[in-house]
């Protein structure tokens, strides 16, 4: 099977390639210099030249905050690019499997979000993933695959916010205790997405690391993992205000992908154990 990667040199993507060089897959991993996914003649033509039997999508304009201001270029790249992979796609054949992101959900359901459930997203950013939800069932053989929350060593994530605090000697640190979710180590989602390829599964899936908890659960949890003896508050997100609104309850559940693949999800914590392994467990206050 052949691979195609968007957005390679991202957090999903670039461990998502890792996971399949590691295999031995074919795999062609392009970057955003490589292919840009909003230029039509050059998505048709990678994926004439390529081939591949799978293209997944990591590419996308992630910076949540930045997108209340931009809204455009967010729905370009999160929304109609989708539409440019899902033709070409099914141009080649091709199987399209497409990131989301709970942030497609209000928040205020008080149990997992099925595949299923209404959408209604509360920001920009949420929007546009919702436009490019809509644009990959365009293909005719789409995987979605929403997921939350994500922490690798090749972006910004919230663990190495966390890290800088804690380096620039906050404490102690003030953490929202009142947004629920699943943090999901990217190299998790990389090992999730393949064993949905290789299922050839179709529609929606959810795949997040468990157990559930707060941003001041993680944030806990990331400033024990480092051994650094400072305290973490709960705080309400009133007190943070934010360009954009992030839905207060946005687990996902993981039912479908695990009667899928007979695989559980993985957990955060184990995760972040090797986050630190990989990426360094220093701070220097
Ligand atoms: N991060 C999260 O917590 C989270 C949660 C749920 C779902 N997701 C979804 O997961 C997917 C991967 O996100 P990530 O966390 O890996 O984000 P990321 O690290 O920001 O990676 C996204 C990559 O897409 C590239 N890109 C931007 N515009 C592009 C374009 N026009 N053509 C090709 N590539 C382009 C970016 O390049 P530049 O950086 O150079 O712009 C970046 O390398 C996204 O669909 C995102 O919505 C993320």
């Amino acid at each position: 099977m052949k691979w195609l990667i968007t957005g390679a040199a991202g957090m999903v993507g670039s461990d998502l390639h890792h996971a399949l060089a590691m295999r031995g897959e074919d795999v062609v991993a392009l970057s955003k210099s490589d292919l840009d996914i909003t230029n039509s003649r050059c998505v048709q033509k990678a994926v004439g030249d390529e081939r591949p039997d799978v293209i997944v999508n990591c590419a996308g304009y992630t910076r949540v905050d930045a997108a209340e201001s931009n809204e455009a270029v967010a729905n370009a790249i999160n929304g109609s690019a989708v539409e440019l992979l899902a033709e070409a796609a099914n141009q080649g054949n091709a199987r399209l499997i497409h990131i989301s992101t709970d942030f497609v959900f209000d928040g205020r359901k008080r149990a997992p979000y099925e595949i299923n459930d209404v959408t209604a997203p509360l920001s920009v950013y949420g929007r546009s993933k919702l436009l490019g939800e809509i644009a990959a069932t365009h293909a005719k053989r789409s995987t979605i695959v929403r997921t939350s929350w994500l922490f690798g060593k090749n972006g910004p994530n919230f663990v190495e916010a966390i890290r800088n605090q804690i380096a620039k000697g906050t404490n102690p640190l003030r953490v929202v205790d009142d947004q629920r979710g699943r943090p999901t180590y990217t190299p998790h989602l990389a090992e999730a997405v393949i064993r949905i390829a290789n299922r050839e599964a179709d529609g929606m899936l959810h795949y997040a690391d468990g157990p559930e908890c707060t941003w001041f659960d993680f944030a806990r949890a990331i400033a024990e993992e480092l051994g650094s003896g400072v305290t973490v508050k709960p705080v309400s997100t009133s007190e943070f205000p934010r360009p954009a609104t992030r839905p207060a309850y946005s687990v996902l559940s993981t039912d479908r992908y695990e009667r899928i693949t007979g695989v559980r999800p993985e957990s955060w914590r184990e995760g972040l154990r090797e986050y630190l392994e990989v990426r360094g467990s220093r701070f220097e206050v």
